[in-house]
């Protein structure tokens, strides 16, 4: 029996039907009708709850996170607090085997909050004791992905596209596919036990052409204006009164130029990783 975290959500949703024959049990926060899945309806600091989610489990595959909250306090109770509760509940059920998708936002030389609580996360995982094994995505995009949603919709907010900075920091996205293809190569993976694998796309792009991309793909016809990081940094900063959705954040801003050193190598060795591009994911 496998048990999933995080299973409603964007990468879940696409996992869950590539599991095919395997059975699952999932914590949802609501229930859910669905054949494939035995859920288990809980929050993850819930113990009664998520003891019963992984009762009679072999693997646990934990999804689930708080990747973009108004409150800070949320990526800490449940990226942090969250997989603590759960590494817990794996000891008293002797479940050994955990695979834990962190983020590579957690390899920055500048955290926000989020990378912040998923590092913390991924130190608890790594000195649990347990079979682990750390995926670490980059950006995760697909069909459906509320990140890419949000993204268009911003740039149809605008005449044209503001871009913050000169737009060449690079990054990195990955089809959620190859992202399923890397956690279903880890579950019966001796190889991938105590490791840390940077899950990234075929190659890295800057934001600009990243912008260009999605523009060419969608028939989105806006000229990109590059708003100086200074600048960037005075409207974050008077954003933030008006209050915590205010959408530019100074944490953001100082993160973009903070590069992350990933490589997909290990991957490509120990999960038979081979992902696609880009252009190519965005046409699939
Ligand atoms: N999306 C990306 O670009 C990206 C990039 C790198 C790494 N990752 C990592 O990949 C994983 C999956 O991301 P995703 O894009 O699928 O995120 P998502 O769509 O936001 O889904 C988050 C999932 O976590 C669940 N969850 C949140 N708080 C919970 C709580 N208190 N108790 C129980 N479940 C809770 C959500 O349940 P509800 O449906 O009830 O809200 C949902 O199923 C995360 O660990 C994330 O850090 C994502």
């Amino acid at each position: 029996m496998i048990a999933i975290t995080g299973a409603t959500g964007f990468l879940g949703s696409n996992l869950i039907p590539k599991l095919k024959d395997k059975k699952v049990k999932c914590l949802v926060r609501k229930y859910i009708d669905n054949s494939k899945i035995d859920p288990v309806v809980g929050d993850i600091n819930d113990t009664v709850s998520v003891n019963k989610l992984l009762k009679k489990t072999k693997v646990l595959i934990h999804l689930a996170a708080v990747i973009d909250s108004k409150n800070k306090k949320d990526y800490y109770k449940v990226n942090v607090q969250g997989t603590k509760n759960l590494i817990d509940s794996c000891k008293k059920n002797k479940v050994k085997r955990i695979i834990f998708v962190s983020s590579m936002a957690s390899t920055k030389d500048y955290l926000d909050d989020y990378g912040k609580s998923k590092k913390e996360a991924e130190d608890l995982i790594k000195n649990s004791g347990l079979d682990y094994t750390i995926l670490r995505p980059s950006f995760i995009y697909g069909k459906n992905s509320n990140s890419m949603k949000k993204m268009i919709s911003f740039i149809n907010s605008f005449k044209f596209i503001p871009i913050v900075g000169n737009g060449e920091y690079t990054l990195n996205p990955v089809h959620v596919d190859d992202v399923v293809k890397a956690i279903i190569s880890c579950i019966n993976s001796r190889k991938s036990i105590k490791k840390t694998y940077d899950i990234l796309g075929r190659n890295e792009i800057s934001f600009n052409e990243f912008i260009n991309v999605i523009s060419e793909k969608y028939n989105i016809q806006k000229r990109k204006i590059h708003i100086p990081i200074p600048i960037c940094l005075v409207i974050s900063s008077v954003g933030s009164i008006l209050g915590p959705s205010f959408p530019l954040k100074k944490s953001f801003v100082l993160s973009l130029e903070s590069k992350y050193k990933g490589t997909i190598a290990s991957a490509e060795r120990d999960l038979n990783y081979s992902p696609i591009s880009f252009k190519e994911g965005l046409n699939k």
